[in-house]
C-alpha cells in the first residue's frame, strides 16, 4: 500500500473509506467491514450525524487502534465552540485520541477555529491538523498565523475537476492534497468517460479503479465512498496494474475544471478553478 507521510512525520495510506452519507444505521458495520477489507483510514465529519458509529467501528474492529487513521471535522466556528466541539467528538466516538482533524469550510472566524485546533494538536489529543474547503487565500492566511502548517488540505478533486494549480500551492507548502468527491460522487457521466473507460479496458480494470490510481499517482489521498460492498473492496484493489504516461496524459487532458454536486461559493470557484 503507498502511504504519504504528512508533514509532521505522521503515516496516512494513500486511499481511505469515505462516510458522507452513510447511515448512521450502518456505519459502524460498514467501517469493519473496510478496516477488514484492508482500508486503515476512514473519513467522518461532525456534520455527517455518522461520527459516533464511525467511531465506533474503529473501536470494534479488533484492529489495534495505532494501525487505523480516524478522520473527522470540526463543524464549528470561532475558538470556543471548537475546543468543545473538539471534545464532543471525543466523546461521541469514544476515542482517546483523532489522528486528523479538520475544518470542514471556511467561516468566520478561522483563525479562532484553527486555534483552538492547534491547542488540541499540541495538547496530544489530535495528531495532526488541517483544512478543508480552503482556497490559496485562505490557506495561506492559516498558514500565516500559526506555527502549525496544515497538513492536508481536502477539496473536491477528480476526472473534471484535477485542481493542478491548487495542487501545486499545496506540494509548495508541505500540504497532503486529499480528494472529496474522487469519484465525482459516481456520477455516471464520470465514470463512463469514453477515454477513462478505454484505459480501464486495456488494462482490466473498472473505470473507478483507474481514477483512483490515476489520482494517487498524482500525489493525492483519495477516500471513495461506497456502500456497495463490492464496490468498496474493488476500491481498494489498485496496485496490479501500472498507468502508463500515455494514459496519464490522457487522463490529465480530460480536466474540465468543472464541480460536481452542490455549489461552490463563488470565491472559491475563482480560486480554485485551475
Ligand atoms: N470535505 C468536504 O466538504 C467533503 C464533501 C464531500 C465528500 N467528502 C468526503 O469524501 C468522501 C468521498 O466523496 P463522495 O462520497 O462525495 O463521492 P465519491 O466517493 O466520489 O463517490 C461516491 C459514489 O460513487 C459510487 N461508487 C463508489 N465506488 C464505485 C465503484 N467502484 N464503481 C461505481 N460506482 C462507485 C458510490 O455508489 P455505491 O454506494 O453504489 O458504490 C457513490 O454513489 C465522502 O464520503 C466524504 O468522506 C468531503
Amino acid at each position: 500500500m503507498k502511504t504519504f507521510t504528512l508533514n509532521n512525520g505522521v503515516v496516512v495510506t494513500a486511499i481511505g473509506y469515505g462516510t458522507y452519507q452513510t447511515p448512521a444505521s450502518v456505519a459502524e458495520q460498514n467501517v469493519i467491514d473496510a478496516l477488514h477489507d484492508g482500508y486503515r483510514l476512514v473519513d467522518t465529519a461532525q456534520d455527517y450525524g455518522n461520527e459516533g458509529e464511525v467511531g465506533a467501528g474503529v473501536r470494534h474492529s479488533g484492529i489495534p487502534r495505532d494501525q487505523i487513521v480516524f478522520a473527522t471535522k470540526v463543524d464549528t466556528d470561532g475558538y470556543k465552540e471548537t475546543t468543545e466541539g473538539i471534545d464532543g467528538s471525543l466523546r461521541r466516538t469514544g476515542l482517546d485520541y483523532i489522528d486528523l482533524m479538520i475544518i470542514h469550510w471556511p467561516r468566520r472566524d478561522d483563525l479562532g477555529t484553527y486555534k483552538a485546533l492547534e491547542e488540541a494538536y499540541k495538547a496530544g489529543k489530535i495528531r495532526a491538523i488541517g483544512l478543508s474547503n480552503y482556497n490559496e487565500q485562505e490557506t495561506q492566511n492559516i498558514i500565516d498565523h500559526f506555527e502549525t502548517v496544515p497538513a492536508i488540505n481536502q477539496i473536491e478533486t477528480h476526472l473534471y475537476w484535477q485542481q493542478r494549480r491548487m495542487h501545486r500551492y499545496l506540494a509548495s507548502k508541505g500540504i497532503l492534497h486529499e480528494a472529496w468527491a474522487p469519484l465525482g460522487e459516481g456520477g455516471a457521466h464520470m465514470l463512463s468517460d469514453p477515454v477513462l473507460v478505454r484505459i480501464a479496458e486495456k488494462h482490466g480494470k473498472s473505470p473507478a479503479q483507474v481514477l483512483l490510481r490515476f489520482e494517487i499517482d498524482e500525489d493525492i489521498l483519495v477516500i471513495p465512498k461506497s456502500l456497495n460492498p463490492a464496490h468498496v473492496k474493488d476500491n481498494f484493489d489498485l496496485f496490479d496494474f501500472e498507468l502508463d504516461e500515455q494514459d496519464k496524459a490522457d487522463l490529465r487532458a480530460r480536466d474540465r475544471r468543472t464541480q460536481v454536486g452542490w455549489g461552490w461559493p463563488e470565491n472559491m470557484r475563482v480560486e480554485m478553478q485551475y
